[in-house]
C-alpha cells in the first residue's frame, strides 16, 4: 500500500486548459506527485468528432498509465462529456472526469433550480452536463451554450478583466443563459476559469460561477482520502506536452500561477496504443 501512495495523480487536457485543476490540486493535495499531460499538438478537441476525441483520449490515457500514476484526472470538459463509461469504468486505476463533481457543485449552489452550462461545442452536444444534474435534480431548468470563441481567446491572452474583445464575444454568447434568469452557472470547460471575471461581470454578482478544475480536485482529494491512496511525502509536478515546449512555457504561469516554473517534456502521444 506504500508504495501506491507514492504514485502520481495523472492529469490530462487536450491543452492547458486542465492546470487550472493542476493548481487547484496543488493547493490542496500539496503532497501529492503530480504527472500532467496537455497534448498541444492536437488541441482544440471541442470542435472534434466523437471518435476522434475518444482516440485521442485513449492515447492520452495510456500515456499516463506507462507513467505508472495511481488516479487519472479528465481535466478536459470535452474529454470528460465523451469518453464512454464503460471504458473509464475498466482501467486499471481509478478515474474521474469533470462533469459529475462540477454538477453535484451546481446543484448544491441554485436555489432557483434555474442553471446555465457553457462549453465546448462538444460538451455542450454532448448533453452531458444535463444528464448529470436531471440525475440529482429532475426538475432543473438547464440552459446550455456553446462559445467556441472562449478557448482561442485565453490561449492568444485575452483573459484581462477589462479586455473589450473578450467583454463583448461574453456578452455575445451569455445573452441566451441571461433570458433565462439563471442563478448558477457551469464554467464547462477548464480554460473558463481564467475568464471568469469576465464572465461575472457579464451575469451580474448574484450568479454563482461553478468551477470544473476546483470541484473536480475536492473530489479527488476525497478519492483519495477514501481508498487510503493519499501522499504525504510528494510534492513534484512533472509536465508533458505533444508541441513545442515554448507554448507550455509561455502559457503555463497563466493557468498555473504560483505553481508555474516545473520543467516540462515533449512526447509523441500518438505513439500510444489506445
Ligand atoms: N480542454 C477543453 C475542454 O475543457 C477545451 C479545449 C478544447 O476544445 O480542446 O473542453
Amino acid at each position: 500500500m506504500a508504495d501506491a501512495r507514492r504514485k502520481p495523480v495523472g492529469v490530462f487536457d487536450s491543452g492547458l486548459g486542465g492546470l487550472t485543476a493542476v493548481r487547484e490540486l496543488r493547493r490542496i493535495l500539496p503532497d501529492e506527485d503530480i504527472v500532467y499531460f496537455g497534448d498541444t499538438g492536437r488541441v482544440p478537441y471541442g470542435t472534434r468528432g466523437r471518435d476522434t476525441i475518444i482516440r485521442y483520449a485513449k492515447q492520452d490515457i495510456a500515456f499516463l498509465l506507462e507513467k505508472g500514476v495511481k488516479y487519472i484526472i479528465a481535466a478536459c470538459g470535452t474529454v470528460s462529456s465523451t469518453l464512454p463509461r464503460e471504458y473509464s469504468d475498466a482501467l486499471p486505476v481509478p478515474y474521474t472526469g469533470v462533469v459529475s463533481s462540477t454538477a453535484q457543485a451546481a446543484v448544491r449552489a441554485t436555489r432557483t433550480g434555474r442553471i446555465g452550462v457553457i462549453g465546448t461545442p462538444a460538451t455542450v452536444a454532448s448533453r452531458s452536463y444535463e444528464t448529470a444534474i436531471r440525475m440529482l435534480k429532475p426538475d432543473a431548468e438547464i440552459t446550455a451554450v456553446g462559445c467556441p470563441l472562449f478557448v482561442p481567446l485565453v490561449e492568444s491572452g485575452y483573459f484581462d478583466r477589462g479586455n473589450q474583445v473578450t467583454h463583448l464575444v461574453a456578452e455575445d454568447y451569455l445573452k441566451t443563459i441571461r433570458g433565462a434568469d439563471v442563478d448558477t452557472l457551469i464554467l464547462g470547460c477548464t480554460h473558463y476559469p481564467l475568464i471568469a471575471p469576465i464572465i461575472g461581470d457579464v451575469m451580474g454578482p448574484d450568479v454563482a460561477l461553478i468551477d470544473p478544475g476546483r470541484e473536480t480536485a475536492k473530489f479527488a482529494k476525497a478519492a483519495l482520502e477514501r481508498s487510503g491512496l493519499l501522499n504525504d511525502a510528494g510534492g513534484r509536478a512533472e509536465y508533458y506536452v505533444s508541441d513545442d515546449v515554448e507554448s507550455f512555457h509561455r502559457l503555463s504561469e497563466w493557468f498555473l500561477g504560483d505553481y508555474a516554473g516545473s520543467d516540462v517534456h515533449r512526447i509523441s502521444v500518438d505513439e500510444y496504443e489506445v
